[in-house]
């Protein structure tokens, strides 16, 4: 017993240090943004990282963020067009996702 308790502290330890060195897309975005996004490249969507630089200092990122999200368009990156709500996302998945990409911004 308690060596399966030693062996699960040390593995809740590899996950946050896993944590600290890169930022993983959640699930959510996984599944629901994923096939355009990717957090440090472009790919049909620009990288999560640049959004982020682009709101840098904006207080109210996360809110306009969830609204681009879910209204979908054109957002002025020239890369075409975004789907409203990216692949189905729900009202809380865009939000937690607004929130993440906002957070990205350093
Ligand atoms: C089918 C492809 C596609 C999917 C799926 C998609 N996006 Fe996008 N997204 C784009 C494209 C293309 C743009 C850039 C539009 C432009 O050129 O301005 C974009 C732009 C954005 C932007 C920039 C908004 C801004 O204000 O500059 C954010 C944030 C974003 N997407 C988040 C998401 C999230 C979160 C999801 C998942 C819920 C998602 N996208 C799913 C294609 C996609």
């Amino acid at each position: 017993m308690k060596s399966i308790i030693v062996s699960m502290v040390a593995a809740a330890g590899l996950v946050v240090a896993g944590a600290a060195l890169a930022v993983d897309m959640p699930a959510e975005g996984k599944a629901k943004c994923g096939a355009c996004h990717a957090i440090d490249k472009k790919v049909v969507g620009p990288a999560f990282n640049d959004v982020a630089a682009k709101y840098k200092g904006d207080k109210d990122a996360a809110s306009k963020l969830a609204a681009n999200i879910t209204k979908g368009g054109s957002f002025g990156w020239k890369l075409g067009s975004m789907p409203a709500k990216g692949m189905g996302a729900t009202d809380a998945e865009v939000n937690s996702m607004a929130a993440f990409i906002a957070g990205l911004a350093k």
